[in-house]
């Protein structure tokens, strides 16, 4: 496992890659366009000189992180010599079945297909490609440089000898790889979302605002940041599919998402990546409650 290359230089794509390069793999960073891919690029150059101010790197492991990491806007000239490909494109079913039709062609026969989707069944993902025992969910979460697991999601037809190899390479990465089973939501966002989804409801239903909902679980259950500062990090439109996937995945109403996330996400408040969501993080309001409309 030498070459990695990585779909979607976004929020988790850029955070793969930036794993990937500091531990020495060689990674080509694959994106629709050059202005995403530079985006992705000086967002990981930002991270890497945060860690370097915090000295936990040193310049020269900053300059060797970046050097191992080349852009493409193709996928067949940015996948033609993985080993691994991790794909991190927009949650959205049909991009990523497009996506492995096209991985399948142009990857190498021995190449191992990944996804890094929150929601979307891998054993469906695999039923398009020709290789079903070599595609395999790796579930990274969100800051991938920092955070320790990586939920490793074997489809249906997910071969031993593949799972092997990717936890292999996850504890490379000095990450906790977790094997789990392909359900809808897998094990992180079944037992995640709704506790989320029931956070909105709780809002929704006037029990308590924002804040004193993200109190009461920040100091009452000791979790680093409250629900629904943590959906607004996620995004509230990523929260609404992962809901959507479970709600129809299991036919059952104990998923289904609250009212007031679906109008949310349709007035475009989504959250940091829009500016606002439960809280305000235009200018210098950060972490500032949204006014009265949904809360009072
Ligand atoms: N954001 C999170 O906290 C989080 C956590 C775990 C997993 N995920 C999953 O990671 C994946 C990416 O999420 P994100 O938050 O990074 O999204 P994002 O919107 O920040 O980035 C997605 C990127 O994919 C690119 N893209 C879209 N179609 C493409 C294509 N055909 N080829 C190449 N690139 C393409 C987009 O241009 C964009 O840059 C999703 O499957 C999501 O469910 C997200």
């Amino acid at each position: 496992m030498k070459h990695i290359s990585i779909i979607g230089a976004g929020t988790m794509g850029n955070g793969i890659a930036h794993t990937f390069a500091q531990f020495d793999y060689k990674v080509s960073l694959i994106d629709v366009t050059k202005d995403s891919l530079d985006k992705g690029i000086a967002t990981i150059t930002r991270n890497l000189d945060r860690m370097v101010s915090k000295e936990k790197i040193s310049e020269d492991d900053k300059k060797r992180t970046l050097a191992n990491i080349t852009t493409f806007t193709s996928i067949a000239d940015g996948a033609k010599n993985a080993d691994l490909v991790v794909e991190a494109a927009t949650e959205n079913e049909k991009i990523k079945l497009d996506i492995f039709r096209e991985l399948d062609k142009v990857c190498p026969s021995e190449a191992i297909l990944s996804s890094n989707t929150s929601s979307i069944p891998i054993t469906k993902i695999a039923a398009v490609t020709n290789r079903p025992k070599q595609v395999i969910g790796m579930h990274f979460m969100n800051p991938v440089p920092i955070m320790k697991l990586v939920e490793i999601i074997r489809g249906y037809n997910t071969s031993d000898e593949v799972t092997k190899t990717v936890v292999d390479l996850s504890k490379n990465l000095g990450k906790v790889p977790t094997e789990v089973n392909d359900y809808p939501g897998f094990v992180a966002n079944r037992i995640l979302m709704p506790m989320i989804n029931e956070a909105v409801e709780t809002l929704y239903n006037n029990v308590a605002g924002v804040q004193e909902i993200d109190t009461v679980m920040k100091l009452g259950m000791a979790h680093p940041m409250g629900p629904l500062q943590l959906a607004d990090f996620i995004g509230l439109d990523v929260c609404l599919s992962i809901l959507e996937v479970m709600y129809d995945g299991f036919k059952n109403p104990k998923y289904a998402p609250c009212p007031l996330l679906v109008n949310m996400v349709r007035a475009g408040k989504l959250g940091v990546k829009s500016g606002e969501g439960f809280y305000d993080y235009r200018e210098n309001k950060k972490a500032e409650k949204v006014s009265s409309q949904f809360d009072s």
